[in-house]
């Protein structure tokens, strides 16, 4: 089960350690799912942002990366406001459950794989918590990748692309997405109407 005393990945731990000290009022733990209880869509990202998640204790929440993701969600009738602010907005999803692949805030924003292993039992728990027919949509290829390692798939067998849709040997979709990072959205390798049309898929 989730827990929010995890201390697996030494590196990850002591970081947090350390934000803990220079940021008391920081989330700065192992960041909880948020959403339905019963999705029919369980939309996985890479990891909490420092100042995003880590601080707020809700995926996507309180950063850039959460901007597209939730106005998504939004105009596709799966969040009762456009915006995600903070752990007590009473923000709902409906249909819709948002994790990470990794709980921890890695530094740089880069997991080690080492530590994405780690966390590979804690999202396998999340989808196996999951209804038969509930979709995965990954958001960049480590949420991918880690999605693979959940069901002990070969990551050749089913390589990322963005708008792709794989079929799992348990039946369920798994739909990529390119993440909808900062980066990604201002380069416009990620637009908005792409990130609309497959979240849009995804979801129907
Ligand atoms: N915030 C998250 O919770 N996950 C990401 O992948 C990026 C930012």
């Amino acid at each position: 089960m989730f827990n929010r005393d995890c201390r697996d990945c030494p590196r990850l731990a002591t970081f947090l350690d350390t934000i803990k000290t220079k940021h008391s009022d920081y989330f700065a733990a192992p960041v909880p799912a948020f959403g339905d209880e019963h999705p029919t869509l369980l939309i996985i990202g890479l990891a909490p942002g420092m100042h995003g998640a880590n601080r707020t204790g809700r995926p996507f929440t309180g950063d850039y990366a959460g901007v597209l993701l939730y106005q998504t969600l939004f105009e596709l009738g799966l969040a009762s406001a456009p915006t995600s602010d903070s752990a007590d907005d009473n923000l709902i999803l409906h249909g819709v459950r948002i994790t990470n692949a990794v709980k921890c805030l890695p530094p740089q924003n880069k997991p080690e794989i080492s530590e994405i292993k780690n966390c590979t039992p804690y999202l396998k728990q999340e989808i196996d918590a999951l209804a038969s027919t509930c979709k995965l949509l990954a958001l960049g290829k480590i949420a991918h990748d880690a999605i693979l390692r959940a069901y002990e798939l070969k990551l050749s067998a089913f390589p990322f692309s963005h708008a792709a849709a794989h079929c799992l040997p348990d039946g369920r979709k798994l739909f990529d997405s390119y993440h909808c990072s900062r980066y990604n959205t201002q380069t416009r390798r990620l637009t908005a109407s792409m990130f609309y049309n497959i979240v849009k898929q995804a979801s129907t």
